[in-house]
């Protein structure tokens, strides 16, 4: 018993270390030159995005579209160019890990 809950202990922390570490493409893919996790740039703070769509259903296909499209009008006059180099999969992933940073 104690050696179940020591296994169980240790997938549950592993995941939350996983879900806490920025994925590749936000520094090979140039989000960073435009958006830090903790503070306004030229884009919102990641941690702002996971805070406004917290409650939204399709929180993570609307951001793969974002992403993938560009954006504009929703955070000020500002635009995102559309991430074109940006696969879908790879979006994924990073609309995943954004939305749970909060
Ligand atoms: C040239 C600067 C620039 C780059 C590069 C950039 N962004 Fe943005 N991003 C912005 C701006 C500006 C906005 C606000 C757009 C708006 O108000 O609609 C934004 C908005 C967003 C949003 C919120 C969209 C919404 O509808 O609320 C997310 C999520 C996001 N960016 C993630 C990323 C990721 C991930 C990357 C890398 C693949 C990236 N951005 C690359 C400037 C950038």
């Amino acid at each position: 018993m104690k050696f179940l809950f020591l296994i169980l202990f240790t997938v549950v922390n592993t995941n939350a270390v996983f879900s806490q570490t920025t994925p590749e493409t936000f520094e090979t893919k140039y989000c960073s030159g435009c958006h830090a996790i903790d503070k306004k740039m030229v884009g919102p703070a990641m941690r702002d995005v996971a805070t406004r769509y917290e409650n939204r259903v399709d929180a993570v296909d609307y951001l793969v579209q974002k992403l993938n499209k560009g954006s504009v009008g929703v955070w000020g006059k500002v635009a995102m160019p559309a991430n074109e180099s940006l696969t879908e999969a790879d979006a994924k992933i990073l609309a995943e890990w954004i939305l749970k940073l909060k």
